[in-house]
């Protein structure tokens, strides 16, 4: 059986082939209703909007259907049932399960028990794979991946987008410049994993040193609801902000993408520049989660 779980389950030749598949269902060269009857469960048990809502659209692209729970409250889980037990019960209801939870490596745990397919749809600080897809797809739309010079900005501590992001690049030869506030840094096993497959990841104190060597500025938010209490959050928050000011002089062609949403971290004018391609980034979720969609369940 095909689970997505972690960008670690991929090589090279997986991720470009789901890029390719996904392109063709972009331009519309591959057959439709290819899941006629089948039905996802949309198990969500941290909000979303983007990550749900473009499963379902991608479900419904396809042909088939989907059925969700979008909160812990609503669920089972409220009255203390497991998430195995959950899972258990879901498989025979689905033919695929798309899995959003707040503790990392719950979406492994779920596979473990699945007798249908899982996808990872973000599990707490630890990865985000289908979200690492559609990144990699937004760029390959406008440059080859090889050799890119990439900055991560943010929270790369909690950002699970920031950390499956990161491990996919590094099948890809690039550069990765990292800015992250005090105490939010990458953590350490993953920056040793990047330097072991070989990557120069290069630490800067400021995105102003390197923006102007860019070829994609992946930033993210401050991931809030992960910190431990709000006086830490408020320590951190507010700490960088992309301004159409800090991109005089940047590289013709800089790419900067977000997984969304934001909250502050890119100025709503920098929306007006031709740097900015978060929304077509969004955007592109359909497509890539039809290509995993499919590639699980056909
Ligand atoms: N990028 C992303 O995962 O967005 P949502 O939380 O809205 O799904």
């Amino acid at each position: 059986m095909y689970h997505i779980i972690s960008i670690h389950d991929f090589e090279k030749s997986d991720l470009d082939h789901l890029l390719d598949r996904a392109k063709e269902f972009d331009t519309g060269n591959y057959r439709s209703r290819v899941l006629d009857g089948k039905l996802a469960a949309l198990l969500f048990f941290e909000p979303s909007t983007r990550t749900r809502m473009s499963f379902a659209t991608a479900m419904v692209r396809l042909g088939g259907n989907s059925i969700s729970v979008d909160s812990v409250e609503a669920s089972s889980i409220a009255k203390g049932e497991t998430l195995a037990d959950t899972i258990r019960v879901v498989s025979g209801y689905a033919d695929a399960i798309v899995l959003r939870h707040p503790k990392e490596g719950a979406a492994r745990l779920a596979s473990e028990f699945a007798t249908v397919p899982v996808i990872n749809a973000g599990d707490g600080a630890g990865q985000h794979p289908s979200q690492t897809l559609l990144d990699l797809y937004t760029i390959r739309q406008s440059m080859p991946i090889e050799g890119l010079d990439v900055g991560l900005l943010g929270d790369l501590r909690y950002g699970r987008t920031a950390h499956s992001l990161a491990l996919a690049l590094s099948l890809y030869g690039v550069t990765l410049h990292t800015t992250a506030p005090g105490g939010l840094e990458m953590p350490a096993n993953i920056a040793l994993e990047l330097r072991e497959r070989g990557v120069e990841v290069v630490e800067h104190a400021d995105v102003e040193e390197v923006i102007r060597e860019l070829d994609v500025l992946y930033v993210t938010r401050i991931q809030r609801e992960r910190f431990p209490d709000s006086a830490s959050y408020y320590n951190v928050a507010s700490s960088y902000r992309i301004t159409p000011e800090q991109l005089s002089g940047v590289r013709e062609h800089l790419m900067i993408l977000h997984p969304l949403p934001r909250a502050g971290e890119i100025d709503p004018a920098v929306d007006r520049t031709p740097y900015a391609r978060y929304f077509e980034q969004a955007r592109n979720g359909v497509p890539v989660r039809m290509a995993l969609l499919h590639e699980v369940m056909q």
